[in-house]
């Protein structure tokens, strides 16, 4: 049997090393993954398929690890338009943005979304979590549903639809996606009725009572963020790390609550700036910058074992 042979899978590695794995040394693992994946996005490519049985955990001749991406068949060029999801990523390991997009497609003026290097990210830091926590720990509760079920809830950006639809018979002229994407700008930062009547006029509309729409559209509009379902997920993320937590001590919880925060962050921006057409890489290099000040607080309690 060759070397190559022996090596296993992450997911393969992290069961047979379950309660044995350091956090500080998957960490540094996973960070030195993400310069890999950094290459292929460099060369214009996504990988499409990222995932812990993607990744394995190669033995190196000193005795370290090292983390080595495999499986490049779902590979894409960033750009293309993504005409069919099921074309990349095992369903759970697929971004927000793609799931919102399928479902926004409805409207005539929403095009399909197009390979974007957050897509990848989103799959690793899927990956990570799932690592990181205990095999039987479910974060988006999606082990549980359907495809169906999953694709529903994390496509319902219930802000989103109700913006569009509302947008839809107010104004049913609209042609392109632009003017929402102001709109909700506008109304998720609560620019005021200025700025909310501003995108109005620039697309040749009037509005009567911009003032009276505009509070009414920023109460709505905030009150169905906090109902959507996508927050529910949220809190199940906290309250799965909490008990993830609960059989360690106070400092794992600090270190658990703050990569939970991290993709938290992901997730948020993956919900608002897949609409807002967004991302840029600087979003990115902070999520890096997160992760080493996590690293660093490991280090200073001295290591933590899952
Ligand atoms: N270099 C390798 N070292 C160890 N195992 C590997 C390697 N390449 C593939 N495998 C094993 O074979 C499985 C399938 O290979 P993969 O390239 O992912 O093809 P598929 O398209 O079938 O998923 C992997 O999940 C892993 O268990
Ligand atoms: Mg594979």
């Amino acid at each position: 049997m060759s070397e190559h042979q022996g090596d296993l899978t992450l997911s393969e590695f992290l069961r047979k090393n379950k309660g044995k794995c350091h956090l500080e040394l998957l960490i540094t693992l996973f960070l030195n993954l993400l310069d890999g994946i950094y290459e292929i996005h460099r060369q214009g490519r996504i990988h499409g398929d990222i995932k812990t049985a993607n990744i394995i955990c190669m033995k190196k001749l000193d005795g370290t690890y090292q983390l080595v991406l495999i499986d490049f068949g779902y590979s894409k060029k960033i750009g293309k338009l993504i005409d069919n999801p099921n074309s990349i990523y095992t369903w759970w390991f697929r971004c927000w943005r793609m799931f919102l997009n399928e479902y926004l497609r409805k409207f005539p003026f929403v095009k399909p979304v197009r390979i974007s290097p957050i897509m990848d990210l989103w799959a690793f830091f899927v990956s990570m979590l799932h690592s990181f926590s205990d095999r039987s720990i479910d974060f988006l509760g999606f082990r549980s549903k359907t495809q169906e079920q999953a694709r529903q809830v994390m496509s319902e950006n219930s802000c989103a639809l109700w913006l569009m639809e509302k947008m839809n018979k107010l104004v049913f002229q609209i042609t392109d996606i632009s003017f929402i994407k102001q709109i909700y700008f506008v109304l998720l930062n609560k620019q005021g009725p200025e700025q909310f009547l501003k995108i109005f006029n620039s697309f040749g509309f009037t509005l009567d009572e911009p003032e009276k729409m505009y509070a009414e559209y920023v109460e709505e509009f905030h009150k169905l963020r906090n109902e959507s379902p996508i927050f529910g997920h949220v809190k199940s993320i906290f309250n799965q790390t909490r008990m993830c937590c609960d059989k360690k001590d106070a400092d794992i919880s600090t270190i658990l609550s703050a990569m939970t925060e991290l993709f938290v962050e992901i997730l948020r921006d993956g919900a608002d700036l897949s609409l807002l057409d967004a991302l840029g890489m600087e979003h990115i290099e902070s999520w890096l910058v997160k992760l080493k000040e996590i690293l660093k607080m490991i280090d200073e309690i001295g290591g933590i074992y899952f």
